[in-house]
C-alpha cells in the first residue's frame, strides 16, 4: 500500500468511527474524529488512561482555532502564526460543542497544528480535527516509531500509518492561556527561549502538583519498566558494581565502569539529535532486562529542559 493510499484507508476509519495511530512530528498520536465521543472513548480504553486527562485536539489549518476556541488571546495568536505547524500546544477556552470527553469535563480545550505531511493530509483528508493522545499504553514512554506503537498496541488499533522516526522525538510544549500570564504546562518541542523571545515572560508550573491541570505533569509519567536514576554520584559508582547497568549518554561518555549497555544521545553534542533518539533509546535500554539505568543530566536550557522534565518523570518514585 502506498502512503496515499494508507492515509486514504486512515481517513476512512476515522471517519466511521474508528481509531488511527499516526506519526506527527514529536511522537505518534492515536487519533479519533474529535467530535464523535465514542470513538474517543475508545482512545481512553485501549490507553487505559484515566477519563480526568483530556486529549489535544489537531488540526491542518490555524484558522480551525476559531471553531473550537471561544477567544484566541493576542499572545496565542503570535505564536501560532510563529510556531505552527509545529510542536507547540495551545489551551483556550472551548466552545460548548466539544464533547467533555475529549477536555475531561473541563472548559479548555488543547489544540495543536503538527509538523508532519502524514498527520496534516490525514486531518484534511477526513475533515474533523483529530482528538489524539500520544499512542502508548498510559504512563509509558510515547512511541516514536511504527514499531513502537505495534509492539505496545499493535492489535488494539484499527490501522497504523508509518512515518517513520519522529523528527522532533518529545512531546509538544504546551501553553495555558487561562490566566493573565501565558503559562507553560509542560515544556516540549518548541524551547521556552523561543517562546519568551515572541511574548515575553511565561509562568512556569512546577512538576509536583497536588491536582495537576495536565497530567501529563503527573510526577510519574513517561517511565519505562526500569529504574532510571538521574541523581548519581561518580563517588557512589562503587555500590553498583554488581548490577547490570545501563548507561543514557548525552554524548561518549567516559569509560569508568563497565556498563552492560551504552545509549549515546548526540556524538556531537546536539540537543535536537539527543530528544529525537531519547524514547527509543530509552526503550532499547528498558528491553535488556538491566538493574537499572544511569541517566546523565542535560543542561536546563532550549530542548534541554523537555529532556530533563521527561527523564525527571522517569525516575520519580511516586506513582
Ligand atoms: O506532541 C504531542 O503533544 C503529542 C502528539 C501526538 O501531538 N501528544 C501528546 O498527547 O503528547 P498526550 O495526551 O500524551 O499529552 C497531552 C497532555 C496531557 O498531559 C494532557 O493532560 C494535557 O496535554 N492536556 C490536554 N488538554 C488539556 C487542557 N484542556 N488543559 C490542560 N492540559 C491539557
Ligand atoms: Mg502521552
Amino acid at each position: 500500500m502506498s502512503d496515499n493510499q494508507a492515509i486514504h484507508r486512515a481517513a476512512e476509519i476515522i471517519r466511521r468511527g474508528g481509531i488511527v495511530a499516526f506519526p506527527t512530528e514529536t511522537v505518534y498520536g492515536l487519533g479519533a474524529d474529535a467530535f464523535h465521543p465514542l470513538a474517543v472513548a475508545r482512545i481512553f480504553e485501549v490507553k487505559r488512561r484515566p477519563y480526568f486527562d483530556p486529549l489535544i485536539v489537531h488540526v491542518a489549518n490555524p484558522s480551525k482555532v476559531e471553531e473550537l476556541a471561544k477567544e484566541i488571546p493576542s499572545n496565542a495568536k503570535k505564536l501560532i502564526e510563529r510556531f505552527w505547524p509545529g510542536p507547540l500546544t495551545v489551551v483556550l477556552l472551548k466552545e460548548e460543542d466539544i464533547p467533555d470527553i475529549v477536555s475531561a469535563g473541563l472548559p479548555t480545550v488543547a489544540i495543536r497544528m503538527p509538523n508532519h505531511p502524514m498527520a496534516l493530509a490525514l486531518i484534511k483528508e477526513c475533515e474533523c480535527p483529530i482528538a489524539a493522545p500520544s499512542a502508548n499504553p498510559f504512563g509509558y514512554l510515547s512511541p516514536t516509531t511504527a514499531e513502537h506503537v505495534r509492539d505496545q498496541l499493535g492489535d488494539q488499533v484499527d490501522l497504523i500509518l508509518d512515518g517513520g522516526p519522529c523528527p522532533v522525538g518529545v512531546e509538544s510544549t504546551i501553553l495555558s492561556f487561562l490566566e493573565e500570564k501565558p503559562r507553560l504546562l509542560r515544556p516540549g518541542g518548541v524551547s521556552l527561549e523561543e517562546i519568551e523571545s515572541v511574548i515575553g515572560e511565561v509562568e512556569i508550573s512546577p512538576i509536583k502538583q497536588d491536582r495537576p491541570s495536565a497530567p501529563g505533569m503527573l510526577p510519574r509519567h513517561y517511565a519505562p519498566r526500569t529504574p532510571i536514576v538521574l541523581d548519581w554520584d561518580e563517588k557512589h559508582l562503587d555500590s553498583y558494581k554488581d548490577k547490570r547497568i545501563g548507561f543514557l549518554a548525552f554524548q561518549e561518555p567516559e569509560n569508568f565502569l563497565k556498563f552492560q549497555h551504552i545509549e549515546v544521545l548526540s556524538k556531537k553534542g546536539d540537543f535536537r539529535e539527543a530528544a529525537a533518539n531519547l524514547f527509543s533509546a530509552i526503550r532499547r535500554l528498558d528491553a535488556l532486562d538491566l538493574d537499572l539505568i544511569l541517566a546523565e543530566a542535560f543542561p536546563e536550557a532550549g530542548l534541554g529542559r523537555a529532556i530533563m522534565d521527561r527523564l525527571r518523570r522517569a525516575t520519580s518514585k511516586e506513582e
